[in-house]
C-alpha cells in the first residue's frame, strides 16, 4: 500500500516511521520546512526511544520520506492519514482547524478511490465532517475512515508495532479490508528486524492474532477517548485511595499491588502519584467531558477524576507546607521536569504546575532533568535549571521526586542529603525505596504512605513485579 501522513508530530512520525519499516512505502507532509529538513537528515524533532533508528533505516531504504509539497507526498496514496494537533479549550470545546486544513489539503491531491483516515483524536462526528467536505468537492470517490491511535511518549514504537489492538472505524467494509491490508504484518505480527528488543520482548511466545475491531466511525471516535479516560480515571481512582490511606494509616504501593493482582483489574496504571499531565489526558478527559455536557449529561466520574488530579500537584505543596512552615525564601529541589521519563514532553507537566505554585509561595526552586536544560518562559524565571541532582539538591531545605527518570533510581542519596540544608524527601511517584532514604538520612514522604510507619508494609509473596506501567 502506498501511504501519506499528514503531521510530522508525534502521532504522524511514529505511524510514519512504522508503516515504513513494515512494507509500506510511506511520504510524510507537513508545513514546518525546518522541521521537513531536521527529519530529511534522520533526526526527529523531539525524543522518543527507537524512533531515529526507524527514521534512517526508512530513509536508507527509500521507503520514507518527507515533503512541504502536498502533491509530491499525496498524489499516488492509497490512504492518507491525518495526525495533526486537534488542542482545546478551558471548556473543552476542541479546535479542528487543522483537521479541516489538511482535509482540504488531502482533497485538492489524492487520487480517485484514495482513503482519508483520520487518527487525530477528534470529538464524535468529526470523521463524518471530514467526510462532507469531501463529499462537497469530490463527490463520493474518496472514502473516509477513523483509526484512533493508541501511542503512549516514551513506548510509542513499542505500541504501534505491537497493539493490544487496532480500531477502525468505517462506512463501508471496503475500506476495512483496505486498513486490514495496511495493518497486516502488525496483525500477524511479523515484526520488522530493526525494531526494538523492547517490541520483540512484546510479541515473544505469543501467536495470537491482533485483534482488529471495525466498527461506525462514532463508535471508533468515542473508543479513543473512553480508552484515555479509563486510563485517568483508573490513575485518580488510586491517587484517591492514596489520600485515604494517608489518613487511616494504610501504604497505597501495597495496597495497589495486592488489588491490581486481581486479574478482574490487572496491575496496570495503579501508580499513585502527583496524578496524570501530558498532551492527552487533560485535553482527552475535558473533551469527553465537553462532548457529554453539550449533550446535558453530566460526566461525573470524568469531573471527579480532574478534581483528584489538580489536588495531586497540591499535595507536594501541602507537604512542603506541613513540614517547613513557610515556603519564603526556602529553596527546593526538583528532580525531574517533563512530565513522564523517556520523553522531553512538558506539555502539562506536574513539575511546571508545582513549580508555579511554589513560585508564587516565593520559594526558590531548582531543577534537574536528565533531558530538559532549558525551559520555556515564564518557567525560565522560575526555576533554575541545574546541570546534575547534586546541584539542585545543593542548599535544599527539600528535594521533591517528580518524573520516575530510571536513572533516578541510581542516584547516591546519602550524596544528595549531604548538600542539602534540611532533610526533606517528597516522592511524588513512590520511586525512591524509603528504607534506603532513611538510611541516608532523609524524612522521607512518598504518596499515600505518609501515615505509615517505617518497614511495617512488605510485600513477601514470591510473585514478582508491582504497580504495572
Ligand atoms: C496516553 C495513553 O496512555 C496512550 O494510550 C494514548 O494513545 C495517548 O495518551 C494519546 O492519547 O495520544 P501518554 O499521555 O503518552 O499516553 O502517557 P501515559 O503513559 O498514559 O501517562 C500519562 C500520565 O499518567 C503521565 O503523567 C504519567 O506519569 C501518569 N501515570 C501513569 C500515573 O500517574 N500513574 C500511572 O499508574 C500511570
Amino acid at each position: 500500500m502506498d501511504i501519506a501522513v499528514i503531521g510530522a508530530g508525534h502521532v504522524g512520525l511514529v505511524s510514519a516511521a512504522c508503516l515504513a519499516a513494515v512494507g509500506h512505502p510511506t511520504r510524510v507532509l507537513d508545513i514546518d520546512e525546518t522541521r521537513i529538513e531536521q527529519l530529511r537528515s534522520g533526526r526527529s524533532p523531539f525524543l522518543e526511544p527507537g524512533l531515529d533508528e526507524l527514521l534512517v533505516w526508512g530513509l536508507t531504504h527509500e521507503q520514507l520520506s518527507f515533503h512541504t509539497d502536498p502533491s509530491a507526498a499525496l498524489s499516488q496514496a492509497d490512504l492518507v492519514f491525518l495526525c495533526v494537533d486537534t488542542p482545546n479549550d478551558a471548556r473543552g470545546s476542541v479546535d479542528l482547524s487543522a483537521v479541516v486544513s489538511a482535509t482540504r489539503t488531502a482533497v485538492r491531491h489524492v487520487k480517485d478511490g484514495a482513503v482519508v483516515v483520520n487518527r487525530s483524536t477528534a470529538p464524535v462526528g468529526t470523521a463524518e465532517y471530514i467526510r462532507s467536505i469531501l463529499e462537497e468537492q469530490r463527490g463520493d470517490v474518496v472514502d473516509v475512515a477513523v483509526n484512533p491511535e493508541f501511542l503512549a511518549e516514551g513506548t510509542a514504537v513499542r505500541d504501534f508495532l505491537a497493539p493490544d489492538r487496532i480500531v477502525v472505524g468505517v462506512w463501508h467494509g471496503g475500506t476495512a479490508d483496505s486498513l486490514y491490508a495496511v495493518y497486516e504484518p502488525i496483525i500477524t505480527r511479523r515484526l520488522p528486524s530493526m525494531a526494538g528488543d523492547d517490541v520483540h520482548q512484546r510479541v515473544a511466545g505469543g501467536t495470537e492474532l491482533v485483534p482488529f475491531l471495525v466498527s461506525n466511525p462514532s463508535t471508533a471516535e468515542l473508543t479513543k477517548y473512553a480508552a484515555n479516560a479509563f486510563l485517568a480515571v483508573k490513575i485518580s481512582f488510586i491517587n484517591e485511595i492514596a489520600s485515604i490511606a494517608e489518613e487511616l494509616g494504610g501504604d497505597v504501593t501495597v495496597i495497589a499491588h495486592a488489588v491490581g493482582l486481581d486479574r478482574r483489574i490487572g496491575p496496570h496504571f495503579l501508580r499513585a502519584g502527583i496524578g496524570w499531565g501530558g498532551s492527552c489526558f487533560p485535553k482527552d478527559i475535558l473533551a469527553l467531558q465537553g462532548m457529554a455536557e453539550t449533550r446535558g449529561l453530566a460526566a461525573r466520574m470524568l469531573r471527579a477524576a480532574n478534581e483528584v488530579n489538580a489536588q495531586q500537584r497540591h499535595w507536594v505543596v501541602q507537604m512542603l507546607q506541613r513540614h517547613l512552615k513557610t515556603l519564603v525564601g526556602r529553596r527546593v529541589g526538583l528532580l525531574g521536569l517533563t512530565f513522564k521519563p523517556n520523553t522531553d514532553d512538558l506539555r502539562n507537566a506536574p513539575a511546571l504546575e508545582i513549580a508555579a505554585e511554589l513560585s508564587h509561595l516565593n520559594a526558590r526552586i531548582q531543577a534537574f532533568d536528565p533531558v530538559v536544560k532549558s525551559l520555556p518562559p515564564p518557567f525560565d524565571q522560575m526555576i533554575e535549571v541545574t546541570e546534575d541532582a547534586v546541584a539542585a539538591a545543593r542548599g535544599a531545605e527539600a528535594l521533591i521526586v517528580v518524573t520516575e527518570w530510571p536513572e533516578f533510581g541510581q542516584l547516591d542519596l546519602a550524596a544528595l542529603r549531604s548538600v542539602m540544608r534540611g532533610s526533606l524527601l517528597v516522592d511524588g511517584r513512590n520511586f525512591v525505596d524509603p528504607e534506603s532514604a532513611r538510611d541516608a538520612g532523609f524524612d522521607y514522604l512518598g504518596v499515600g504512605r505518609v501515615g505509615t510507619p517505617a518497614f511495617s508494609v512488605k510485600i513477601r509473596e514470591g510473585a514478582t513485579g508491582s504497580g504495572g506501567e
